[in-house]
């Protein structure tokens, strides 16, 4: 019997990608790259002025394939898998390493840290001596973390709170650009 062909699809930022049934790098990377595409089309839709049916149809379009995809759930799944040590761990490393060149490790008092986009409660756990860790998240995965979208904290109420905010790859998952420049607090 002939071997059934496999259709090839056209990559653009339009067309959805499969369901990654496994963990590998790939896989969870494209759709990771999928979730952003579509969470900022959604977002511009939701804003557009535009009053016809196609946006209506797109937005639907675009709603059930993020569900599809298993919804944030599944985003925050697979980017925990890419935090993993065999994919060289998470960006908590790199920080406190960043921290230690400049001898911050040794003030006298502990670094008040808010680790926005938290997928684990205790990334910072080893260094719990000299650091006093916030977790937040727009999705709280564990009633450690704060469930708080990190655009919507009072500025005021946090000028001074924090010595060092950590943003790994959550701006890039803000889908609008003056969102992104207007999270400074
Ligand atoms: C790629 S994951 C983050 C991973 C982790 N920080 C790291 O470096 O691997 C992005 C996370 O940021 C969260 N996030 C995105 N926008 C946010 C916001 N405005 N406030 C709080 N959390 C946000 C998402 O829910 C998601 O869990």
């Amino acid at each position: 019997m002939p071997k059934a062909r496999k259709r090839k699809l056209p990559i653009t930022d339009t067309d959805p990608v499969p369901v990654a049934s496994s963990s590998k790098p790939e896989s969870s990377r494209a759709v990771i790259r999928r979730f952003h595409v579509l969470l900022k089309r959604q977002v511009q839709l939701q804003k557009s002025t535009q009053t016809d049916v196609s946006k209506k149809t797109e937005l639907d379009r675009v709603e059930e394939e993020i569900e599809q995809l298993g919804g944030l759930e599944n985003y925050q799944r697979m980017s925990t898998i890419g935090q993993g040590s065999d994919r060289g761990g998470g960006s908590q490393k790199v920080l406190v390493n960043w921290l230690k060149e400049k001898r911050m490790h040794r003030t006298e008092s502990k670094l008040r840290l808010l680790e926005v986009g938290a997928l684990k409660p205790d990334n910072y756990k080893s260094y719990s001596d000299w650091m006093q860790v916030t977790p937040i998240d727009l999705n709280s995965r564990h009633p450690s973390i704060l469930e708080q979208d990190f655009l919507l904290l009072d500025k005021t109420e946090n000028l001074e709170a924090w010595d060092i905010i950590s943003l790994s790859l959550v701006l890039n998952f803000v889908p609008e650009p003056t969102d992104r420049g207007n999270s400074e607090i």
